[in-house]
Order: C-alpha cells, then sequence, then structure tokens
C-alpha cells in the first residue's frame, strides 16, 4: 500500500498522525521477535504508525529492525509516527523511562509519549509487573501533575514532540486539563463496537484530546487475566457481521473502518492480518446507516479492567474508572 493513502489526523500542534497505526502488545503469546519482525514487514507493507510501551518488553527488539529499516534508506524516520508510554513503576522516573524507550528503540525523539495508566504501582525490579501488586497507589492528582510536568520537559527538550494520557476518565482530565502547562494531545482508551465510551470520546473531541483506539477489534487474543464470562465478542456481532457481508469484507474491517470514519486512530495489533487492517482503513467505505446501525450495538463492555491496578481503598475495578464518581484525592 503507498502510505501517503493512508489519511492523518491533525493533531492540535499540527503535527499529523496516521488514522491507523500497529500495536505491539503481543499479549502473553507472541515473542518480542516475532513483534519486531512484524513491525518491520508492517512497514515495509506500508504503515507509518506504531504503538509501544517500554512494559510490552519488546522494544530493544522493535529498535533492533527500526535501525534497519532506516538503514535501509526505505523510510526515514521522520516518515513514521513512533509511541512509547511510560510505565506505572516510572512515575518518579520519567526522564529516565523515557531514555531508556529512546535507547532500546534506537531513536532520537519519540512523535508521542504517554502516561500509560494514572495509577503509580512501584514494582521491585524482576517482580511480575502483571500480577495484583500490593505496593498499588490510587490515583492522586498531585503525583499524576508530578508525573505531568516530567513530561512537558521532556518536550521541552524535544525529546519527545506530543504527550498524552492513556487509560483516563473525565473527572481526571478534568483536572489536568485546569493544572497543565502543555495539555495532552491524545488520550489513548478502549475503544470497539461494543465498547463506544461516546461520553468520554466527545469530551476528548471536544477539547481536541485525539483518541488512540486500543483493542480496536474487541482484542481476541488478549491474555486470560482480562477475561472474564460476561465479555461480550465484537466480530460475532450480528450487525457487524451483516454489514461484513453485505460488503464482502471481514468483521475486523468493519470494525476498523468503522472506528476511523467516526473519527478513532485504531492501533490493532495483527501478526496474521496486519495488511487486512489496513487496506480496512483506506479503502473500505461505510454508510452513514452502517455507522448508525454500529453505533447502536455499544453494549458498555470494558474488557480491559485494570483489576490489576486495585487499591484496597477501593472496592472494585469499577472504582478505578471514576464510575460513582468515585476519584481523587
Ligand atoms: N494503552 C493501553 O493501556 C493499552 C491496552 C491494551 C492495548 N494497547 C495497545 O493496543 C493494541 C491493540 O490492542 P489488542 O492487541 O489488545 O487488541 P486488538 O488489536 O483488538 O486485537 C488483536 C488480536 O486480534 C487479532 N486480529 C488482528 N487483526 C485481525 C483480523 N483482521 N481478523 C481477525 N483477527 C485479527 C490478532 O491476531 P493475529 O495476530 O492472528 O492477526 C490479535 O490476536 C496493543 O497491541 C497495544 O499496542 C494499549
Amino acid at each position: 500500500m503507498d502510505p501517503s493513502l493512508i489519511p492523518n489526523r491533525v493533531l492540535k500542534t499540527g503535527d499529523k498522525i496516521p488514522c491507523i497505526g500497529l500495536g505491539t502488545f503481543g499479549s502473553d503469546s507472541v515473542s518480542a521477535d516475532i513483534v519486531a519482525q512484524t513491525v518491520k514487514k508492517a512497514i515495509n507493507a506500508g504503515y507509518r504508525h506504531i504503538d509501544c510501551a517500554s512494559v510490552y518488553g519488546n522494544e530493544k527488539n522493535i529498535g533492533i529492525v527500526l535501525n534497519e529499516v532506516f538503514n535501509s534508506g526505505f523510510v526515514k524516520r521522520e516518515d513514521l509516527w513512533i509511541t512509547s508510554k511510560v510505565w506505572n513503576d516510572m512515575h518518579n522516573h520519567v526522564a529516565e523511562s523515557c531514555a531508556q524507550s529512546l535507547a532500546d528503540l534506537k531513536i532520537d525523539y519519540l512523535d508521542l509519549y504517554l502516561v500509560h495508566w494514572p495509577f503509580s504501582n512501584y514494582h521491585p525490579p524482576n517482580c511480575d509487573v502483571t500480577s495484583r501488586s500490593p505496593n498499588a497507589k490510587p490515583y492522586i492528582h498531585e503525583n499524576y501533575m508530578n508525573t505531568w510536568r516530567q513530561m512537558e520537559k521532556l518536550v521541552e527538550e524535544n525529546l519527545v514532540k506530543n504527550i498524552g494520557t492513556s487509560n483516563m476518565t473525565i473527572p481526571k482530565l478534568n483536572l489536568l486539563l485546569r493544572d497543565s502547562r502543555i495539555k495532552p494531545l491524545c488520550n489513548e482508551m478502549e475503544l470497539h463496537p461494543h465498547f463506544q465510551q461516546t461520553e468520554l470520546f466527545e469530551y476528548c473531541q471536544k477539547h481536541q484530546i485525539q483518541p488512540i483506539a486500543y483493542c480496536p477489534l474487541g482484542s481476541p487474543g488478549r491474555p486470560e487475566r482480562d477475561r472474564t464470562p460476561e465479555d461480550t465478542v465484537d466480530l460475532e456481532d450480528p450487525v457487524i457481521l451483516s454489514i461484513a457481508e453485505r460488503l464482502k469484507i471481514t468483521p475486523a474491517q468493519v470494525a476498523l473502518q468503522w472506528a476511523v470514519k467516526r473519527g478513532q486512530i485504531p492501533i490493532p495489533f495483527s501478526v496474521n492480518h496486519f495488511l487486512e487492517n489496513l487496506e480496512a482503513a483506506v479503502n473500505i467505505q461505510l454508510t452513514e446507516k452502517d455507522m448508525q446501525a454500529i453505533g447502536k450495538i455499544d453494549r458498555n463492555c470494558r474488557l480491559i479492567k485494570g483489576q490489576v491496578f486495585l487499591w484496597k481503598e477501593y472496592q472494585s475495578w469499577e472504582d478505578l474508572w471514576d464510575i460513582d464518581g468515585v476519584i481523587v484525592s
């Protein structure tokens, strides 16, 4: 695919971000090396936006292939949009975390750096970051602002072009918008047809915070820890299936074109379907009627509940998302 055909979204800074990216969280089942080889193949196939994070444990592997791609002259650094994220155990050491990601990815700036979760979590070294942590902390706004000020400094030092948030709620974003000097440009959030988060999505649009959609396909390969019996399956929804059948495309392509047309930036992870997904963003058209039909199948089905970040003061995972107005210090 010719990358110039991929539509961009323009951020408040004027920077252009491709409207689809490649996720790089290989769940628990895809090795770091396979993820990195997939990044290389996806760039060759036309992808120009890669969503990374230190906690995915594969930035070193991705750095090796990025270096190969740049050395080949096929793609220049400025042609790629590269995102990374500071993990919960580094909220007090943002500069160090960013420097590590830059070194691992073998690049000298990031296009976007995100605070991965709004909860600090001081894991001891080599501790399993995926299990519930006895050291997890609730959301404390003063602490978050301390982290955010370190993020702002990275922009001033030209190490990072844009900064943003992930897994935020409206009450938390209200506080951040009130207290920040450099406003968040993007919010990476769970978004798929069965979890449309309309209120937060519209809030982000109103405040010029670009929504980036994780789990855009309903994360069929997500780890066991993120599965519950109540979860629904987007790609088996009858509305998605009937649109796919009519247009002779796959259910995943319906979900991705819905995301792009709605104004989200989906970042599907895929070893086996990345080209199909890129084509969905560029070559497929849904009608307004299709959009409205998909708009009605929201099941409020959050898949990534964040229960590993539960703090003893929170009663249930719902409290992490301020559902009953629980925030905050
Ligand atoms: N900020 C955060 O807290 C956060 C949280 C979760 C995820 N993320 C980011 O978002 C990315 C995407 O989320 P995700 O990986 O959980 O979920 P996802 O993209 O919805 O689902 C990925 C799964 O779908 C399969 N798949 C991809 N394309 C397909 C297609 N066309 N047809 C059928 N199956 C397809 C993949 O298998 P194949 O490999 O076989 O194609 C993979 O198992 C992550 O990789 C990560 O970068 C961020």
